[in-house]
């Protein structure tokens, strides 16, 4: 088994936090193991738990048409979430279910090596741009992290679905984002 498989396996008997108790299924990312590209959403919502599989419901909709205006599909790329299992009722993750989760992502991060992270909203960005980050301000906006990765944010699908009147400022980061992985990435494209 390779090395992300052997992760996920783990993963899927983790019990490091009271979310294990309500969960229907973990849900520890999709796509291409090799992908030079991860995007990173917060965590799962009432959809991703029934399947096990990150953005399957509007939003994930919506985001499938995100990654195909740039030539993308999931098996171009990895989608991760920060929080692995879903806070009943949507809620908001709290920060030890947080702090208890991040080392799975650390660790997917650490075996598909990506080239480029893309943060899915405000909270992603936050946690792997700096604290402060504002997404109204510095969305679109490529930052470089300790390994050398660029590092940008988008709005989140759901906050896309919430106020389109944001969609043609996310166009022109989808097409930065295309630029970016043409000058860094040898074959996504
Ligand atoms: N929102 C997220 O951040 N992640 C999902 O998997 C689904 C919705």
């Amino acid at each position: 088994m390779d090395k992300l498989e052997q992760l996920r396996t783990e993963c899927l008997g983790c019990q490091k936090c009271g979310l294990c108790e309500t969960r229907n299924h973990v849900v520890f990312g999709v796509g291409n193991p090799d992908a030079e590209v991860l995007f990173i959403g917060e965590g799962p919502g009432e959809q991703e738990d029934l399947k096990g599989e990150p953005f399957v419901g509007r939003a994930g909709k919506l985001l499938d048409d995100m990654l195909s205006i740039i030539y993308l599909d999931r098996s171009r790329i990895y989608i991760a979430n920060m929080v692995k299992c879903r806070p009943p009722g949507n809620r908001d993750p709290l920060n030890t279910e947080q702090a208890a989760c991040a080392d799975w992502l650390r660790r997917q991060i650490e075996i598909i090596n990506p080239k480029i992270i893309v943060c899915l909203g405000r909270i992603a960005a936050m946690a792997f741009i700096k604290p402060d980050f504002k997404i109204t301000k510095e969305h679109g906006q490529f930052f470089t992290d300790e390994a050398g990765r660029s590092v940008m944010a988008l709005y989140h699908p759901a906050a896309l679905l919430r106020d389109p009147r944001r969609r043609p400022e996310t166009f022109e980061d989808l097409k930065r984002l295309e630029a970016e992985i043409r000058s860094r990435c040898a074959h996504t494209y």
